[in-house]
């Protein structure tokens, strides 16, 4: 059931709301032509931020996005690439197709057709490409449209460049963003590690864009919105803030319930906000068994213990209370943090997922 508050799909323009600081902040910069590294934790609302931005600067830009989270190989990056320039092309199909084909040294556009929507479209045929044709009709492309429009390239999902080890994506990047006039890069990742060493001191990509890191909504912003469409006070919100802590996705998640449920109750009170988050907690049940099944014995006692008490994890009272030693609570933290479980900031280990810690909370 749709409701005001999506939670699994970018929220559309009627149902975004906040951002005000932030969308203004990113005009800036584009309208300078400066580069930009959007980062922050998974499920913040960076990709719904691009995107809706991107419905507001499409007058003036030509505005590319692309996600690149499915890569395996360099060339699934160029055609990617390659087609997100390509579907950024407004107006009738066949002087697109003209257009593009005088772009293009090597690739070949093909018309689609969207049975569902009835919509025709256009595709890059990229399939027998190299990555460096892929890469050249790509640049040549975008140098030739920001002749006439500046525009917004956005690279969602940017970390995932670093596991692709055989092209240096980052190098060829460098290389064609130095030589761009009119054109804005936007990067998007959550992986702070592996966004700080792409950006990092002599990395080819260093001072290549201006870090912002997105923050949780701001209350008030909240607050707002939501009295629009369910009856809630500012401190239930505000508690919902906390119990999510700032999660954009679990926000989200608590207030369509909310809504769905809300002529149950008279007024919305913490008890009521406490049993939806319950039911948010059992519905994801069998997911979070299947993923902390998979861990091993010292696995799981820490990443218990992390979820109970997220500090002061190596004391020695804490580390009885499970049975495990200092080295293997170290490794198990270690081999979580590679797997992604757990993350880390300013060397504090945290589960970045709020509804998992929760959950482990709650059952274990
Ligand atoms: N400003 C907003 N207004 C309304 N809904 C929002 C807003 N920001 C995020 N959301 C909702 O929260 C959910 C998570 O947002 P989104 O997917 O954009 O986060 P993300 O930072 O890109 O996450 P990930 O790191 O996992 O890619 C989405 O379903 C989205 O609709
Ligand atoms: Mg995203």
């Amino acid at each position: 059931m749709q409701t005001p508050f999506p939670f699994e799909t970018i929220a559309p323009k009627e149902f975004f709301y906040g951002r005000e600081k932030e969308l203004s902040e990113l005009k800036t910069h584009i309208s300078n032509s400066t580069n930009v590294l959007l980062f922050s934790k998974r499920r913040m609302g960076k990709s719904t931020l691009i995107k809706n931005l991107f419905n507001e600067i499409e007058k003036d830009y030509v505005v590319i996005y692309i996600d690149i989270y499915n890569i395996i190989t360099a060339e699934d990056f160029g055609s990617l690439l390659l087609n997100g320039i390509t579907k950024s092309q407004k107006g009738d199909i066949k002087s697109i197709m003209l257009k593009l084909s005088q772009f293009f040294k090597k690739t070949k556009v093909e018309p689609t057709f969207d049975p569902q929507t009835g919509e025709m479209g256009i595709r890059a045929i990229t399939k027998s490409l190299s990555f460096d044709e892929l890469i050249e009709d790509s640049f040549n492309a975008l140098f030739k449209i920001a002749e006439t429009k500046n525009v917004v390239l956005a690279i969602d999902e940017f970390q995932q460049i670093a596991d692709i080890k055989d092209v240096k994506i980052d190098a060829i990047l460098r290389k064609y963003m130095q030589e761009a006039k009119n054109i804005s890069y936007i990067f998007l990742g959550s992986k702070r590690n592996i966004l700080n060493s792409l950006f990092a001191y002599k990395a080819p990509l260093y001072a290549m864009a201006i870090p912002i890191s997105l923050k949780p909504l701001d209350i008030e912003d909240i607050y707002n919105y939501a009295k629009k469409y369910i009856n809630i006070t500012k401190e239930t919100i505000e508690y919902i803030y906390e119990l999510s802590a700032g999660e954009t996705k679990l926000i989200q998640m608590i207030l369509h319930r909310i809504y769905i449920n809300k002529n149950e109750v008279e007024y919305i009170n913490e008890i009521f906000v406490d049993k939806i988050l319950q039911t948010i907690l059992i519905s994801k049940n069998d997911h979070y068994k299947a993923l902390f099944e998979v861990f091993s014995t010292n696995q799981k006692k820490a990443f218990k213990l992390l979820a109970k008490y997220s500090k002061e994890l190596f004391s020695e009272k804490i580390l009885r209370e499970e049975n495990i030693s200092r080295p293997s609570m170290q490794s198990s933290l270690n081999q979580l943090f590679s797997k992604e479980y757990i993350d880390k900031e300013d060397g504090v280990y945290f589960i970045p997922d709020r509804a998992f810690e929760l959950w482990a909370r709650k059952n274990l």
